[in-house]
């Protein structure tokens, strides 16, 4: 496989974003496969569908919350200080995260409406576009970012300052592992 980047030489905090991504990458087109058989003539969406696409959100949250985070609240900001030029690369990324956030958005509360027997007929169709939607918004999403890590911040960090990227970019994880339990625990309690 020629084309696979090495990534023995990589540092800790580019690999591991690099890494998530194919996580991240898999759920979404696990995404596509569930969705696949929606649509057309389809009121409803049986309990099995239901169930494996409410496991399948419950990732792709996680991932939204957790690795978009360490790259904006970390990541980004640490190579945009290293170097200024990266800046406007930088600004791509974040539009892409608004973007994907939207339609994930959008596909929950489809979700939810399904749930409940509130979606109306017509949208059953959107769950398989939007999923495929949000794999191409990805796709195109990676190729950027993985450019932009393997070029930049692969090649230019120092051990110092890669350690001190991964001491923070695992703090923050730790911190939003800790909200999200809280909030499910909440959630669970309520129920
Ligand atoms: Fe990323
Ligand atoms: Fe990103």
């Amino acid at each position: 496989m020629p084309n696979l980047p090495n990534r023995t030489h990589l540092i800790d905090p580019v690999r591991e974003l690099i890494d998530e991504h194919v996580i991240f990458m898999r759920a979404l087109e696990d995404l596509v496969d569930v969705t696949r058989g929606i649509g057309g003539e389809q009121q409803a969406i049986d309990r099995p569908t239901l169930d494996a696409l409410q496991e399948l959100l419950d990732a792709v949250d996680e991932h939204l919350n957790v690795h978009f985070l360490k790259e904006e609240e970390v990541f980004f900001p640490a190579i945009e200080r290293l170097f200024p030029s990266a800046r406007v690369k930088f600004q791509f990324l974040h539009v892409d995260h608004d973007r994907l956030r939207e339609a994930f958005e959008l596909f929950i509360a489809l979700v939810q409406s399904a749930r409940h027997g509130r979606l109306e007929p017509t949208s059953f169709a959107e769950l398989p576009r939007l999923a495929t939607e949000m794999v191409r918004l990805f796709y195109y999403h990676i190729v950027a970012e993985d450019a932009v890590y393997l070029d930049v911040a692969s090649q230019m960090l120092s051990t110092e300052e890669s350690a001190a990227l991964s001491g923070r970019m695992r703090l923050l994880e730790e911190r939003l592992r800790e909200r999200c339990d809280a909030v499910s625990i909440e959630g669970r309690v309520r129920m």
